[in-house]
C-alpha cells in the first residue's frame, strides 16, 4: 500500500461511523483531510480526535447533503482548502423505514435522495475536477443491499444499486484520465444505522470496515466487499434465479 503522508482527503458524511474509522487510518498516516457532515458538533469532535490521531491538518464544513448547490460549494471549498485532491470518500446515508417508505411517495423520494441523488449531486462536480486534474480516487460506500431487491428493504436496495451503476459508469469515464472509482459495499456493519437491527454473526464492527475501506481506496480497488467475505456470499444471491427468488420471504 503506498503511503498517504500527503495524501488530501475529502470526506463527505465524516461523522458516519464508518467513515471515522476510514478516517482514523487516513489520520495514522498524517493525511490533509477536509471533512463534511450534518451536524457541526459532532463533526467537530470527529475533527479533534482525527487531530490528536496524527492528521496533518483538518478542515471542516457543516454540509446537509439534500441541500444539492450547497454539495457543489463543499466540492469547491474543499478543493480550494487543500490546493486538489487526491481521495473523496463519499460515506453518508440513510436506512430508511421498508414499511413506511410503501405507503408514503414523501419518505420514498427523500430516502431515494439522501442515497441516491445527493451523491450524484457531489459526484458530477468532483468527477469533472478530478478530471480535468488528471490523478487521484473518488470512492463510494453502496451496500451489498443493491446488489439484489428484497422485500425488507428495496427503496434502500434501489439507491444503492443505482448508485453501482453510476459508478460503473463513472469509473470507465474517469479511466481515460487516470483517474480511479472504488465501489464500496459493506454488509452488515455494527454503527447507529443498524442500530435497531438483531445482531448476528455476519455482523463487522466500524473499526474492521474502516480499516477494510481505507485499504480498498488506498489499493485503487473498483468493487470491494467490506468485509470480504460478502463477495462469495452476493455472489451466491445473485446466481439465484428470478424464479426462485421471488418466493422467498426475504
Ligand atoms: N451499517 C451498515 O450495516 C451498512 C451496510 C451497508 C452500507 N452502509 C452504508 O455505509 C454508509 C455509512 O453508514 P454507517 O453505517 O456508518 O451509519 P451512520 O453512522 O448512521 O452514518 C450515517 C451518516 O450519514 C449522515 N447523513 C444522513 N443524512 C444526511 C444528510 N441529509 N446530510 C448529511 N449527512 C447525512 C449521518 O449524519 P447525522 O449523524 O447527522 O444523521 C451520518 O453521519 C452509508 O452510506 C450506509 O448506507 C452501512
Amino acid at each position: 500500500m503506498p503511503p498517504d503522508s500527503s495524501s488530501r482527503v475529502l470526506i463527505i458524511g465524516a461523522t458516519s461511523a464508518i467513515a471515522a474509522e476510514t478516517a482514523r487510518a487516513y489520520a495514522a498516516h498524517g493525511a490533509r483531510l477536509f471533512l463534511t457532515g450534518r451536524n457541526g458538533g459532532r463533526l467537530e469532535a470527529v475533527a479533534a480526535d482525527l487531530r490528536v490521531r496524527g492528521a496533518t491538518t483538518v478542515d471542516t464544513a457543516v454540509l446537509d447533503v439534500t441541500d444539492h448547490r450547497q454539495c457543489q460549494e463543499a466540492v469547491e471549498a474543499a478543493w480550494a482548502a487543500l490546493g486538489g485532491l487526491d481521495v473523496a470518500f463519499v460515506a453518508h446515508g440513510v436506512l430508511p423505514d421498508q414499511a413506511r417508505c410503501q405507503g408514503s411517495v414523501a419518505e420514498t423520494v427523500a430516502a431515494l435522495d439522501v442515497n441516491f441523488t445527493s451523491v450524484i449531486a457531489l459526484l458530477t462536480p468532483l468527477a469533472n475536477r478530478f478530471e480535468a486534474a488528471r490523478h487521484g480516487c473518488i470512492a463510494v460506500i453502496t451496500s451489498v443491499a443493491g446488489d439484489r431487491g428484497r422485500q425488507s428493504n428495496y427503496v434502500y436496495g434501489a439507491a444503492k444499486g443505482g448508485l453501482d451503476r453510476f459508478l460503473q459508469g463513472l469509473r470507465n469515464r474517469l479511466y481515460h484520465a487516470g483517474v480511479a472509482v472504488v465501489t464500496l459495499k459493506p454488509g452488515f456493519v455494527d454503527t447507529p444505522m443498524t442500530a435497531g437491527l438483531k445482531r448476528g454473526p455476519l455482523f463487522a464492527t466500524a473499526r474492521r470496515a474502516g480499516r477494510a475501506v481505507h485499504r480498498a481506496i488506498e489499493r485503487r480497488r473498483d468493487v470491494a466487499y467490506v468485509p470480504w467475505f460478502w463477495r462469495p456470499i452476493m455472489w451466491l444471491i445473485r446466481a439465484l434465479p428470478e424464479f426462485v427468488f421471488k418466493r422467498l420471504r426475504l
